[in-house]
């Protein structure tokens, strides 16, 4: 049996945390979009990164203690369904090709879960993630209660089981960061290809359909998220998704755009001149904000805290933005006062895994928790300088973000979308160099 695989290996470590016990995780649902056509189709991120299986209707059961067992219950082969819908990998061949010790079919779930959960002490199972799951499963909980008087016992504690999986989710696998670094490359690529087609006249929703070309050929799935393409004005609407905008000359395009790649997702954020070159103004906040995004990365390695890039960016923003005439103060009473929230509202970045905005705890013992080398994050300071009285009129209208992806390695980080342009100097060469 194949088990020497990254979600093998997995398993084995969520086997050995969880000691006695049964724990139960389901993929995600199918969902409809509108009468017979549904979503693309996204595997539950959890279930995915514990079998590296992409169907539908399936349900992993791992039960601990000293003969542990890992088993699966997936759709049959049926030949009428795959020649309409596609290839089915069937439960026979499940148990050998994702190395499970046994396999049944789905229809089976109902029957055979009371008597897996009899005697277990705990059940681990994502509590509260979904309604139809959990009734389901209180269900065959209340099953196995109701045999009491034949001396089985039901489980007596429930665990979420995402408490176990985000802490393992947190820190990447060598499995993971190759499969990260491949999505931050397509995207940085599609990021420099938008920054060729974007010009004056071109429409926002032009430049996303560069984006998703390179994604897509380039083998990703899915974008991670919905790309934000936001000129002028639009930049400062932080989720502004409409895309619909005619780009005009001497604004500025910020582009917020990553693809997923194998469940993983990559987040780059880029803000460039649509004709090629920044104004003065534009000029002046995005090397405040480039410089506050170099010393976050320099803040990021192994036993650095959380908050230190954050930190770090903030106190470069905050001295800048006094410096433009932004802020008014010392940098000590515009952090004091939050002043600086007019412009820079977000915190500066998140974990990065198989979800954008990846599982684990920020904190741990109510302190920010310390990086460790596997972790990944994202950096990603921005500016936003949205029209209003005492505000420089020069700068009204500008928003600039500046995002990369990091990884935390033994002796500091690698940024792992450093394949997109990010200097001043070198996006107006890349734009003067345009489509080739
Ligand atoms: N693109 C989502 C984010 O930057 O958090
Ligand atoms: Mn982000
Ligand atoms: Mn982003």
């Amino acid at each position: 049996m194949n088990r020497d695989t990254p979600f093998g290996s997995r398993r084995n470590r969520l086997l050995a945390t969880l000691g006695e016990g049964i724990a139960i995780i389901p993929t995600a649902p199918e969902v409809t979009r509108n009468r017979d056509s549904d979503y693309p189709y996204r595997f539950d991120s959890y279930f995915h990164y514990l079998t590296g299986f992409g169907e539908p209707e399936a349900v992993l059961v791992l039960i601990g203690g000293d003969s542990p067992r890992q088993l699966l219950f997936c759709r049959d082969k049926n030949e009428e369904r795959e020649i309409w819908d596609g290839y089915r990998l069937g439960y026979e061949a499940a148990r050998e090709h994702l190395g499970m010790d046994e396999t049944f079919c789905i229809d089976e779930l109902d029957a055979k879960m009371p008597s897996l959960m009899a005697n277990q002490p705990t059940l681990l199972y994502p509590a509260g993630a979904d309604r139809g799951w959990d009734a389901r499963v209180f269900g065959w909980l209340n099953e196995v209660r109701a045999m009491a008087r034949t001396g089985t016992r039901a489980p007596a504690s429930i665990v979420d089981v995402r408490s176990l999986l985000d802490e393992m989710r947190l820190v990447k696998d060598a499995h993971e960061l190759d499969t990260m670094r491949a999505a931050a490359a397509i995207s940085a690529d599609a990021h420099v290809r938008a920054m060729r087609m974007a010009a004056p006249g071109r429409m926002e929703y032009e430049i996303e359909a560069e984006l998703l070309h390179e994604f897509r050929r380039r083998g990703s799935q899915f974008p991670a998220y919905t790309s934000i393409v936001a000129g002028g004005a639009n930049a400062c609407v932080l989720h502004y998704r409409e895309n619909s905008a005619v780009l005009r000359d001497g604004d500025l395009l910020l582009i917020d755009a990553g693809c997923e790649l194998d469940g993983y997702a990559s987040d780059i954020t880029r803000t460039f001149p649509v004709n090629g070159r920044f104004s003065g103004p534009q000029r002046d906040i995005y090397a405040l904000v480039l410089a506050a995004q170099h010393a976050a990365i320099q803040a990021v390695a192994p036993g650095r805290s959380w908050d230190d890039p954050h930190q770090a960016a903030l106190s470069v923003l905050v001295e800048g933005l006094i410096d433009l005439g932004l802020c008014q103060g010392t940098p000590e009473s515009v952090i004091e006062t939050g002043d600086y929230r007019r412009f820079y509202m977000h915190r500066t970045g998140h974990w990065l895994g198989l979800d954008v905005h990846d599982v684990g705890d920020y904190r741990e013992g109510g302190q920010w928790r310390a990086l460790r080398e596997g972790m990944v994050l994202t950096v990603e300071p921005g500016c936003y300088v949205r029209p209003g009285a005492g505000v420089p009129e020069a700068f009204w209208n500008i928003g600039v973000r500046i995002e990369d992806d990091v990884a935390v390695t033994t002796s500091g980080c690698e940024v792992i979308t450093s394949g997109v342009a990010k200097s001043i100097e070198d996006i107006e060469a890349l734009m003067r160099s345009g489509t080739d």
